[in-house]
């Protein structure tokens, strides 16, 4: 809800009465809308779904309709003024498409063209402000205004503006426990260093998503570790929430039992282990070092000049 809530009070900001919610659904986000303060018209192509947003949206106005449908539109368009906004977001999951093994969901396609409506459509909307919602991992042209959302360190979607309706093109807005703690905008690429600094750092994946990094306080120092990485290093402990740091003890070299005993001389029994820009699954990293999983140390795995790199760190704030 909170990510609903801030795209309607953007929306709202930027002068907005009224918006046409094309893909209404069940109506979460048409809700945060009207919570807004902002007059909703949703419209819902499948009738089941289109009766169960008119219950959850009783002070909208919901129209029962296939928005891609010629002449569809029309009418609702030119009630419009210029500075009302059409909202779409677009079905990324079909009940027919391939199920995850794991979750039983339906996959999210991934070509904007399979979407619903397709992202072309969605990007020819003869209206002067269009905002929607897609996938975090969307590139938008820069002709839209982009600014990627995470939920406590996970991006959960891209809000997108046809019309300059934010500070900046792009920019990344960090929401923990529901509420938003910053939005930062785009800012200078970081260098990339290919060497192990004091500090390993994670960044939150919203800010890497938007480029926003740079424009931190906390930037100057900072460096990518390797082409690829998506952890940075520098000298000192971060201070912003949208940075995690962890005190470098030792990069991990040689066989695996030169490793096992550089982990003993440390003390480092028990780890919780970072490897998602590595080939090996934690698991298989904790048994080659025979270690087991534990919150004490975190062991990164990534890449620098083209290798793998091992770190055993200390983490300063560990929410995993
Ligand atoms: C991702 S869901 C939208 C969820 C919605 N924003 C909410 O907050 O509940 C997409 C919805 O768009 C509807 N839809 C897809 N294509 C449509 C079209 N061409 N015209 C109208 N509705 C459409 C689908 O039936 C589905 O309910």
């Amino acid at each position: 809800p909170a990510v609903a809530a801030h795209r309607a009070d953007v929306i709202r900001a930027s002068g907005a009465q009224r918006v046409l919610d094309l893909t209404g659904g069940l109506g979460f986000d048409s809700r945060a809308f009207l919570d807004a303060g902002l007059a909703v018209i949703a419209v819902e192509r499948d009738p089941v779904v289109g009766a169960m947003l008119a219950f959850n949206c009783p002070d909208a106005t919901v129209v029962q309709a296939d928005a891609t449908q010629p002449g569809a539109l029309d009418g609702l368009l030119s009630s419009l003024d210029p500075t009302d906004v059409v909202f779409v977001d677009p079905a990324r999951r079909y009940p027919e498409a391939a199920r995850d093994a794991i979750t039983a969901r339906a996959r999210p396609e991934r070509d904007p063209e399979k979407w619903s409506p397709p992202w072309s459509w969605v990007a020819s909307i003869p209206h002067p402000r269009v905002a929607a919602k897609v996938a975090p991992g969307f590139r938008p042209s820069p002709d839209w205004q982009a600014q990627w959302i995470s939920a406590d360190r996970t991006v959960v979607e891209c809000s997108l503006y046809s019309w300059p309706a934010t500070r900046t093109s792009r920019s990344a807005v960090l929401v923990r426990d529901g509420a938003v703690v910053d939005a930062v905008a785009e800012g200078p690429a970081l260098a990339v260093t290919g060497t192990l600094d004091a500090w390993l750092i994670e960044p939150d994946p919203a800010l890497t998503a938007a480029g926003a990094i740079g424009s931190l306080p906390d930037a100057s120092g900072l460096a990518w570790l390797g082409e690829g990485s998506s952890w940075l290093t520098g000298p000192a402990s971060p201070s912003h929430p949208g940075l995690r740091g962890y005190r470098v003890l030792s990069e991990l070299r040689g066989s695996s039992r030169q490793r096992r005993r550089q982990l003993e001389d440390l003390g480092v029994t028990h780890a919780t282990v970072k490897s998602r820009d590595g080939r090996m699954r934690p698991a298989e990293v904790l048994s080659s070092l025979g270690i087991t999983e534990g919150l004490e140390h975190v062991i990164v795995v990534t890449r620098c000049s083209g290798r793998t790199v091992t770190v055993v760190t200390e983490p300063v704030h560990l929410t995993l």
